[in-house]
């Protein structure tokens, strides 16, 4: 697993218990940070991102450090393919629904956050319900470069359960590490910079994940293809990051679509949700700007569609809105979907949708629509299904592993966003993508449909 194979330092975590130890799931490094790096027995303090370490559940393994500089190179491309691509043919792309006739392969690093995270519970009943969460499948984010390699041990098992019980399997993955990502916010700030080279890694960090699934012709893959980022340049090119990165956002997007597809990957783009770009004034450019993007990577068969309410809240559809979605008509993401498919059609795209359940559950919880950050009261939402209510709708997922952080609420954090200091966040939260043991037991509690 990822989670153990770097250590922020082993050695620190050797060190005699006289020292404060940090409990588990507390920080324990990261830029900026001057606390003790050592955890407590049973917890490793394990590199998450160069900002955030964490006490995570584990024991020590003694093996020197490997401690990323900001010098250091992004790896290069090497794997020889195990078992040799269609040769010489490229992938064809199927009519229907891509998920239809597929298991969807479990993320063995979420269900080992989960069962870490369950370990953690008394409540027996609480603890059997969290343990459930594990066996609900859930997208794997490729939030950093160096998680790359992972994705062909996860494509190696999934093949081995697909011959070992005959039943295909399908891996779903979220393409997340675009230069200057996150532009409009700061919880998600990402490792690229256009600065420094950021278009260049971010392709070869593209290469890495096609070189991984070219190896595993046998699996079926599913990409949600960078969150936020296409959102961010239809309304925020008031925000000079955002400007500055909307022709590398579109190179990169476009980029990654037309490599995904090389190798057979069903990719869906991120298109935020109905209380961003669901707006009236918001639906004709972004039906243009998607569209042109879909065109641009080549109007490929594999670039299936649209992701919708990533990481967000928004209910499915609900005839009881919420107080916060006034003067927008569409206030669900039925209807934004219904909203913005026409629009996608009048310029050329007869786009799918996928829509993010996982943290759905409960609604009225948010005291502005825009607030996004552990926002508190969530519960876990609708099982991942083919049954949906529109046929425009492939299936219902769950994108955002419930559980890891939306951002942290430390203010002295490099990326501290003030929404996630905001009155209906959950306080005290980690570091963006790291886990956040009191929310994910709520989104346990509040579950709707119980777990
Ligand atoms: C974080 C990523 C993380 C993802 C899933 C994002 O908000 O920035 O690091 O992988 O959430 O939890």
């Amino acid at each position: 697993m990822l989670k153990g194979a770097l250590f922020f330092s082993a050695l620190a975590a050797l060190a005699p218990i006289a020292l404060a130890q940090k409990p588990l799931y507390a920080q324990c490094g990261g830029t900026g940070y001057s606390g003790d790096t050592t955890c407590v027995a049973g917890a490793v303090c394990t590199v998450v991102n160069q900002f955030y370490s964490q006490c995570l559940p584990g024991t020590v393994v003694p093996i020197p450090p490997v401690t990323p500089t900001p010098t250091q190179s992004v790896p290069v491309v090497i794997p020889t393919p195990t078992v040799p691509a269609n040769p010489g043919l490229p992938p064809t792309p199927e009519s229907g629904n891509p998920f239809q006739g597929y298991d969807l392969y479990l993320s063995p690093y979420y269900a080992e956050e989960v069962v870490a995270a369950a370990a953690q519970i008394s409540d027996p009943t609480l603890k059997a319900k969290a343990l459930k969460v594990k066996d609900i499948p859930t997208y794997i984010w490729f939030d950093v470069v160096r998680k790359t390699p992972d994705l062909g041990k996860y494509l190696a098992d999934a093949s081995n359960i697909q011959r070992a019980t005959g039943r295909k399997q399908l891996v779903q993955i979220v393409v997340y590490d675009l230069p200057d990502r996150d532009c409009a916010a700061a919880a998600s700030n990402g490792e690229f910079h256009l600065n420094d080279g950021g278009m260049a890694k971010y392709k070869n960090y593209v290469d890495l994940l096609v070189a991984e699934v070219r190896r595993y012709p046998d699996v079926r893959v599913v990409a949600v293809v960078e969150p936020d980022s296409l959102a961010n340049l239809v309304t925020n090119m008031n925000v000079t990051k955002c400007r500055g990165a909307e022709a590398a956002y579109k190179e990169g997007v476009v980029y990654a679509l037309r490599q995904l597809s090389s190798v057979g990957v069903y990719s869906y783009i991120d298109a935020g949700h109905a209380g961003w770009l669901g707006w009236k004034d918001n639906l004709a450019p972004s039906g243009r700007l998607f569209s042109q993007i879909y065109k641009d990577a080549g109007s490929s068969g594999f670039i299936r569609g649209i992701a919708t309410n990533v990481a967000n809240y928004n209910s499915l559809s609900t005839n009881n809105r919420d107080p916060i979605t006034k003067d927008n008509d569409n206030w669900d993401e039925v209807r934004y979907i219904n909203a913005l498919s026409p629009l996608l059609r009048q310029n050329g795209w007869n786009a799918q949708f996928i829509v993010d359940q996982g943290r759905s559950g409960v609604q009225n919880i948010r005291q502005e629509w825009g607030n996004w950050c552990n926002v508190r009261g969530a519960g876990f939402g609708m099982r991942p299904t083919l049954s949906t209510p529109l046929s425009a709708i492939d299936a219902i997922v769950w994108v955002k592993p419930g559980g890891e952080a939306d951002g942290t609420s430390d203010t002295s954090a490099v990326r501290y966003d003030t929404h996630c200091g905001k009155s209906d966040a959950h306080k005290p939260a980690p570091e963006a993508g790291t886990w956040f043991q009191e929310y994910f037991v709520a989104l346990v509690q509040n579950a709707n449909p119980p777990l």
